[in-house]
């Protein structure tokens, strides 16, 4: 081995110490952050929302977990506190029943809300429907389910709740959104407009909070194993009932929930959670949209087709 060989291996050695030591003060940092923490959830019920309660709870938040079912909110506080955790002070979550789609309930639920825990540290907008179907077939009224409860929903809530977090000078807005808030896909168009307007209504948030302090981040998940796909809307209002090919195929939820908590932790602003392929398709529709669009036709053509076979 030559002096320069032997130079390096310290050098080497040494970056590696030096940036290990950076992610465990970041890891503890977070951790230190999100501990004691009242952190609300919205539709932590299933899927991605369930994953996050799990690792908010371990963390020591006091969580807030809200969703439509009573029954199985209990069944999740059930699961969270049935084996007794040593290493970190865990609290008892309170549950909160509210459908998203109804402004009224969504106000009374902030309400309720404060009531139990006295403030609100941490926000997760992470509850929504999705739908599939062609624009010329999908009803109005389906439309209407995904703007009530991907977009209305969390825009009430927020506005329920910041009034609080602004007198408090402190707190974080979380929202689970999506690629599709980023580029509009084929046979998606209520769906992907819903979390298009929640992408620019949560940008807008972050700018106008800086000067309260009051954090915003935005998360765009490509596709993740869940059972959203199941419950999707078809174009006449009914429940498809069939888990799709890309959602099957996706990343599980429990990795995407790792991703939110951490990116909580930092108070990142924007987190693109998705593949390499959805990943440059964001970029490509910025750089060079005709590449793009057409693009798009060619996947609208196929899947139309192989919906006519
Ligand atoms: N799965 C994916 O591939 C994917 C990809 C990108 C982004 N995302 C986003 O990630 C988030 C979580 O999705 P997920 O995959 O975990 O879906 P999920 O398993 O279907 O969970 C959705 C949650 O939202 C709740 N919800 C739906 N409508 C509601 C309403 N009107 N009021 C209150 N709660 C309501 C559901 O409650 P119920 O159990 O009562 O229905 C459920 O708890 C969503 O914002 C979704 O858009 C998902």
């Amino acid at each position: 081995m030559d002096l320069t060989t032997w130079a390096t291996i310290p050098l080497l050695l040494g970056s590696i110490g030096v940036y290990s030591l950076y992610k465990l003060l970041q890891r503890l940092r977070s951790s230190a952050y999100i501990q004691h923490s009242v952190v609300v959830i919205t539709g932590a019920t299933s899927g991605f929302g369930k994953e996050c309660s799990k690792l908010f709870f371990v963390a020591g938040a006091h969580l807030v977990l809200c969703g439509r079912s009573e029954e199985r909110l209990d069944e999740l506080v059930k699961e969270l506190t049935r084996k007794p955790l040593k290493s970190t002070q865990v609290h008892k979550p309170h549950i909160v029943i509210f459908d998203l789609a109804d402004v009224k309930a969504v106000s009374s639920a902030a309400k309720e809300i404060l009531h139990l825990t006295g403030r609100v540290d941490i926000l997760i907008h992470n509850a929504a429907v999705s739908c599939h179907g062609t624009i010329i077939d999908t009803k109005v009224s389906v439309d209407r389910i995904m703007m009530d409860t991907n977009y209305f929903g969390p825009v009430a809530l927020t506005k329920a709740l910041i009034p609080s977090m602004i007198k408090n000078r402190h707190g974080h807005i979380v929202t689970i959104n999506s690629i599709q808030g980023k580029i509009s896909i084929p046979f998606r168009s209520a769906y992907s407009a819903s979390k298009h307007a929640t992408q620019a209504f949560f940008d807008c948030l972050r700018a106008e909070m800086v000067p309260y302090e009051i954090d915003v981040t935005v998360i765009s998940p490509g596709n993740i194993k869940s059972k959203v796909s199941m419950k999707k809307f078809t174009e006449d209002g009914s429940i498809n009932g069939v888990l799709d090919k890309n959602t099957v195929e996706g990343k599980p939820p429990e990795e995407v929930a790792q991703i939110i908590f951490q990116a909580v932790g930092e108070r990142r602003k924007e987190v693109l959670a998705a593949g390499l392929v959805p990943t440059l398709a964001v970029y490509l529709r910025t750089i060079s949209p005709t590449i793009f669009f057409f693009i798009m036709a060619a996947r609208a053509k196929n899947e139309q087709k192989l919906k006519n076979s």
